[in-house]
């Protein structure tokens, strides 16, 4: 059946062109024709192509709504997501707006109409970094009243941490608590993301429109349309790429071990800049895939296997697992263990095959599909730079192996590499950007580094990148490990460094090597005169490592060096560092 014409006879246009509008438009929602209508308008006052006989437009253009789209990221995942929003909004007729939790105007957010908040959870239960200014005015007692500001929240996290997403689930409530609108439910995201935060971005785009008047008109914002990101567009899809250096930095006698990968790609490599991450698909240890599968009694089931080798997450033991075993099998002690509150004791430094073994049950494959979460990647930091390597990206992994509730435990990722990768294995891989942590724009800046153990691993990136491109500006390395006879990662390629230049200085903190623990945050401190000269000269300074503890003490330590050599108070000290995180000169990628 033929669709009734849009187009009026009287309408501008040949009776041909006509068919052909009417062709093209015959499917369009209203939506999309009020876009294009505005799309129209404004390309042609963008132009100055209006022409002189033009008929009156039915109605004049709206102007487009307002969005705020803020983000609390670390590793750039919300970051990328609201950018997501933001293209998406504006396709849909917003006035899209994205802000770094870090440049965040508290005070004013009062003066919003409409607010998306993409927030992920660090440390345990903590803001990122770059957000933690923010999050707290906004938690505080001097937060302003959000009343007729309508909102919705996404949180991101990752199911294996006891405060999962606690940093969305705390903004969620205290934007209501302080007089905003939400105009759909949060949703919390684990590690695989990818569909619940596009359905969910679709539904708040939908919950946030304004009400439509019929045949109005909306103006597009042809400032920001189409403008590029600055950073180059990298390619996000898994490449495959051949192991062809494997090797352990650590000394034999070393109480760790430490491997350096060296990878080709097949093709030519990605675009990664020193500063940006890795993201390794690993293999689960088949030894353990084999005794899950005697435990839930389904040994000789090779297809399921192959997907508890490569696919599914078979030690993660979050609280959810808990559930959903429960779910699947009706096990009743273990109900008992979430009717009695004590899910969340019980599942500390225990995994999957714990609750396996500790409450026997008949499981199917369809069970542990249910109950398991794909297997996540894991990120580690690019430890080279193209301008050195060519087609190649290094990385420097630390194997995690520890002891809990007297079963020996491994690394799934890092021991994959560890023991059952070697030279010539194929790796599938992908990179993360990260534009929060890059060299200085200008190549005459000096920098400061500090990378204790795997976290010197950019910092390689760095010092290689500088020297490739002549950087006439001094690169500092403050490295630490437990003893400089066995733990000295890299140590030639420093030397050589120091000699050529590439390197000013290096200081080093063996935390093992003497009765008291030296750390690298106490070099800092030794060295805190010259440090602030560096500062004062306009150098940035960049920690990567140890979250949990070594970065909040190198702040510490920083904060403590400024106070000391300047002669200012704590606060006053405090701003300083603070100012200098403001400025993009203190920069962190910690883990
Ligand atoms: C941006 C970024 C960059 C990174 N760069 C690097 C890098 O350059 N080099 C590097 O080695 N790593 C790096 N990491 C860390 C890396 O991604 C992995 O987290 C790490 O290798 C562990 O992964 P895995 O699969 O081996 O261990 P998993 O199987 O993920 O197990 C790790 C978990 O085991 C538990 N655990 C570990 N030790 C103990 C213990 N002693 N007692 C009790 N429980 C314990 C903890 O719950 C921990 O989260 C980086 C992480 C990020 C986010
Ligand atoms: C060191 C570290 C600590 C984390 N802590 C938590 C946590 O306490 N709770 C949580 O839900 N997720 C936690 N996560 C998971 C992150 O929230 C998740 O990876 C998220 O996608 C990161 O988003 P971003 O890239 O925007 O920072 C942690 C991740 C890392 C690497």
């Amino acid at each position: 059946m033929s669709r009734p014409a849009l187009l009026p006879r009287t309408a501008p246009f040949g009776d041909a062109e006509r068919a052909h509008l009417d062709a093209a438009l015959g499917s369009t929602t209203a939506l999309q024709r009020a876009w294009l209508a505005g799309f129209l308008a404004g390309l042609d006052a963008a132009s100055g192509a209006v022409p002189a006989e033009a008929p009156a437009p039915a109605a004049p253009p709206r102007a487009a709504e307002p969005l705020t789209i803020v983000f609390a990221s670390e590793s750039g995942n919300s970051e990328k997501l609201a950018g997501d929003v933001g293209k998406l909004a504006r396709k849909n007729g917003f006035k899209p707006k994205v802000v770094d939790f870090a440049d965040l105007d508290v005070p004013a957010l009062g003066r919003e109409k409409r607010l998306v908040v993409i927030a992920a959870t660090w440390g345990e239960g903590e803001p990122p970094a770059r957000a933690v200014r923010a999050y707290g005015e906004i938690m505080g007692e001097g937060a302003p009243r959000l009343d007729g500001v309508e909102f919705g929240v996404l949180a991101l996290g990752d199911t294996s941490y006891a405060e999962f997403c606690a940093i969305g689930k705390r903004l969620d409530a205290r934007l209501e608590e302080l007089g905003a609108k939400r105009v759909l439910p949060r949703v919390d995201c684990d590690l695989d993301f990818d569909k619940p935060a596009a359905a969910w971005i679709k539904d708040a785009l939908k919950a946030l429109a304004p009400a439509e008047p019929a045949g109005n008109v909306v103006a597009v914002d042809f400032a920001r349309a189409g403008s590029a990101d600055e950073d180059v567009e990298v390619s996000r899809e898994p490449v495959t790429v051949e192991v062809i250096e494997h090797v352990n930095l650590n000394s034999s006698r070393s109480d760790k071990e430490t491997i350096h990968l060296a990878l080709a790609f097949e093709e030519a490599a990605p675009a990664y800049e020193p500063g940006d991450s890795l993201e390794l698909y690993p293999e689960n240890d088949p030894a353990l895939v084999d005794q899950i599968l005697r435990a839930a009694g389904l040994e000789g089931d090779a297809a399921l296997r192959q997907a508890l080798l490569a696919e599914r997450d078979i030690t993660t033991l979050s609280a959810a697992t808990v559930e959903r075993f429960v779910k699947a099998t009706g096990h009743e002690e273990a109900r008992r263990l979430i009717d009695n509150g004590e899910v969340r004791a019980w599942i500390e430094g225990r995994h999957l095959i714990d609750l396996i073994e500790t409450y026997p049950a008949k499981l199917t494959a369809q069970h542990l599909s249910d109950i398991t979460r794909p297997l996540p990647p894991r990120a580690y930091s690019i430890a080279s730079s193209r301008a050195e390597v060519g087609d190649e990206a290094h990385l420097t992994i630390a194997a995690v192996r520890y002891t809990t509730h007297d079963r020996a435990r491994t690394g799934v990722a890092s021991v994959h590499v560890a023991d059952r990768i070697r030279t010539g294995a194929k790796l599938k891989v992908r990179v993360k950007p990260n534009k929060h942590f890059r060299l200085p724009k200008d190549p005459a800046t000096d920098v400061i580094m500090v990378g204790p153990g795997t976290g010197v691993a950019p910092f390689r990136a760095f010092v290689q990148e500088r020297r490739a491109t002549e950087a006439p500006g001094r690169n500092w390395l403050f490295f630490g490990d437990r003893h400089f006879t066995h733990d000295f990662l890299y140590q030639l390629e420093w030397q050589e460094a120091l000699e050529d230049g590439s390197l000013a200085r290096i200081d080093v903190a063996f935390s093992r090597d003497q009765p008291e623990k030296i750390y690298v945050q106490d070099r800092i401190w030794e060295q805190r005169r010259e440090l602030v000269a560096w500062l004062d000269g306009g150098a940035h300074f960049y920690v990567c490592g140890d979250a949990k503890a070594m970065a909040k003490d190198v702040r510490a330590a920083l904060v403590k060096a400024f106070a000391d050599v300047k002669g200012l108070d704590a606060a006053a000290a405090e701003a300083a560092v603070a100012g200098l995180e403001r400025g993009h000169r203190y920069q962190q990628d910690v883990y």
